[in-house]
């Protein structure tokens, strides 16, 4: 897999992004909690160094609550700031502007010695499409703003968003992965919704879907599908062979039968990829952080 994501509005992005760092006391990453690394730009480190950072992991109501402790964890060694929320329901959303001024307190200690107690602090916020950044950031508003494109010129692609008289927020047009080295990043932007179906084979994703959350959640999975027992791997069998025999198991069970009593697997992955993101399979993340 390698896909190029709009070149053209990417570097436009990026550009601005870069012009931009200079201005913001900080920058906040929204990361998708279910993939936190798969969900993180890697260009964003080099295009925002030295600047404090802020990681949101977003969704949090979607996610396996042990293991974002574990990316919290993970991304407080690092040195950042770290927020756990729901921007859906708003849980955690709160927390947010007294987290960029403990971020920045050194930042706000200096400037009331110098009597420059009032001065706005300015944060980028930075994430993938569809990660929740307009939601998050009309919780933490309190209002409804403007949602920033991901085309930059559909809305202005600079925007300032005050939150409180001393925090104002940027808000950024949502930038992808310039392409995937790893094909598991692919998959999980796919699994999660973050790039779109029609250029993935649906089928292929179901199987790699239904693998992981063989392997890692089999009892969810028995449950949401009603299953005794899973088909279990065999020896040296790969995730799409194995992913094809638990579609086959679930679609059965759930009566997608096409003539001559097979399974219609294609119908069954969509119905997963659908019940995954629309969270009724329960909460997964799907990956961890290297022990
Ligand atoms: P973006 O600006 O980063 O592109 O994302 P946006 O806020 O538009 O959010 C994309 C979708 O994700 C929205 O759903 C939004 O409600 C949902 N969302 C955002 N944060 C969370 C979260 O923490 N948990 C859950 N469960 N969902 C979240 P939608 O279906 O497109 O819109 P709507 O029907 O909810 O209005």
């Amino acid at each position: 897999m390698n896909i190029q994501w709009y070149p053209g509005h990417m570097t436009k992005t990026r550009r601005m992004i870069v012009e931009q760092v200079k201005n913001v006391d900080a920058v906040c990453e929204i990361l998708d909690s279910r993939i936190p690394i798969s969900s993180r730009n890697p260009d964003v480190d080099e295009m925002t160094a030295g600047k404090p950072r802020l990681v949101v992991l977003n969704r949090v109501d979607q996610s396996d609550m042990e293991a974002t402790k574990r990316w919290a964890a993970y991304f407080r060694a690092k040195g950042y700031a770290v927020l756990e929320s729901d921007a859906k329901s708003g849980v955690g959303t709160a927390k947010f502007s007294a987290a960029v001024r403990e971020l920045l307190s050194d930042k706000l200690r200096a400037y009331a010695e110098k009597g420059q107690a009032g001065r706005v602090v300015r944060v980028m916020i930075l994430g993938i499409p569809n990660v929740g950044k307009s939601t998050f950031i009309n919780k933490v508003a309190g209002r409804k703003t403007a949602k920033t494109e991901d085309r930059p010129g559909v809305t202005r692609s600079k925007q300032w968003v005050p939150i409180d008289k001393g925090l104002e927020l940027l808000d950024t047009p949502g930038i992808l992965w310039p392409k995937f080295e790893d094909q598991s990043v692919g998959l999980n932007l796919a699994f999660t919704g973050a790039v779109k179906d029609d250029i993935l084979d649906v089928e292929t994703l179901g199987c790699h879907l239904m693998a992981y959350l063989g392997t890692q959640y089999p009892d969810a999975l028995k449950t949401a599908y009603k299953l005794a027992s899973l088909p279990g791997r065999e020896e040296g069998e790969n995730d799409i062979a194995w992913g094809y025999r638990l579609l086959e198991a679930a679609g059965r069970k759930r009566g997608f039968l096409i003539s001559g009593g097979e399974v219609d697997t294609e119908r069954m992955a969509k119905i997963l990829l659908d019940e995954f993101r629309g969270g009724k399979l329960g909460r997964f993340t799907l990956e961890l952080p290297q022990a």
